[in-house]
């Protein structure tokens, strides 16, 4: 496909949906314009990418997360699977929880990265012959959205902060956050009524494998997701929560992959990194919780 056609393409698929919008700068209402851009009642002007993204951003934000790091993500996550037992797991979940009989089921991916947990999530959702599935995705690093819409039409893009995310309130069934950083006010102020959120956090065992060849020092090689599952606990009520454990086998271009994708190799030393990477083949854990929460009643 063009790539002229790509971005015609994505604004005729975010015009079925532009109510959701809001102007980050003034939260007025916003409408697709000639296909070309996404323009608020004040005209603050936002226009798609040849890529089919929208940047809602007012000021662009520096991130460490770059497009090496993407492509590696996107190489692991969508050409070598090596998240699908947890995208099975959350779909069993979205697909248990969810309410019956909605025409249309509405996700919002936060710190969505290069896009694949989502577009996978979106396709393997089951629903109704007269139903359908809107997928938006949002993370505050460019590098990341402009590969999730190079690889995956038909959902919405956006570069955003989800500190202030640009849709209006009570829009989405689904809120996931996976291994990103949250805020709850506003995926309470997003989610409709009954709505889930979906929150994966690491446990003790999460790529114990880098963190001990990375770190010498055992508070970084062990980590402890009480703090964050306990805050969870206080916005939402926990209705499901499960924990994704297993092992892969990589070879050594899923290695390479594996130390670019994670953070985790930001802080260690370069002949520690340099000698996990020389390894032909290692067995990594992956230990994960899957907290699925909603709103609190008393709210
Ligand atoms: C470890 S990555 C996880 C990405 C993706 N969910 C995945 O599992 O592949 C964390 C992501 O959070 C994003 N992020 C960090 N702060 C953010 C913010 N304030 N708003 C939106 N995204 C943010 C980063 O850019 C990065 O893509
Ligand atoms: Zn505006």
């Amino acid at each position: 496909m063009s790539k002229m056609n790509k971005k015609v393409k994505s604004a005729t698929y975010v015009s079925n949906f532009e109510s959701v919008f809001k102007c980050p700068v003034c939260s007025a209402s916003m409408h697709v314009v000639a296909l070309e851009s996404l323009v608020c009642e004040k005209n603050h002007t936002f226009d798609f990418t040849k890529q089919g993204y929208i940047n809602l951003m007012i000021k662009q934000s520096k991130t460490k997360y770059g497009k090496d790091l993407f492509t590696e993500r996107h190489s692991l996550i969508a050409e070598k699977g090596f998240f699908k037992p947890l995208m099975a797991a959350i779909t069993d979940i979205i697909n248990t929880q969810k309410k019956q009989g909605n025409e249309q089921l509405s996700l919002l991916d936060t710190g969505c990265g290069e896009g694949s947990h989502l577009a996978d999530i979106c396709e393997r959702i089951s629903i109704g012959e007269d139903s359908s599935v809107m997928g938006a995705g949002i993370d505050i690093a460019k590098e990341g959205i402009l590969s999730a819409a190079k690889h995956y039409s038909n959902m919405i893009w956006a570069v955003a902060d989800l500190a202030h995310i640009p849709f209006k309130d009570q829009q989405f069934d689904v809120i996931l956050n996976i291994l990103s950083p949250s805020n709850y006010t506003e995926f309470n102020r997003l989610l409709k009524k009954d709505g889930l959120v979906v929150k994966v956090v690491p446990r003790s065992g999460y790529l114990k494998e880098l963190r001990e060849a990375f770190f010498a020092e055992p508070e970084k090689q062990n980590y402890s997701n009480a703090e964050t599952v306990a805050r969870f606990r206080e916005y939402f009520e926990i209705v499901a929560s499960s924990r994704v454990f297993y092992r892969q086998t990589l070879d050594r271009s899923s290695i390479q992959s594996l130390v670019k994708m994670t953070p985790l190799a930001w802080s260690a030393s370069e002949a520690r990194v340099a000698s996990f990477l020389a390894k032909e083949t290692a067995e990594i854990t992956v230990d994960l919780e899957v907290l699925v929460g909603r709103e609190m009643v008393h709210k």
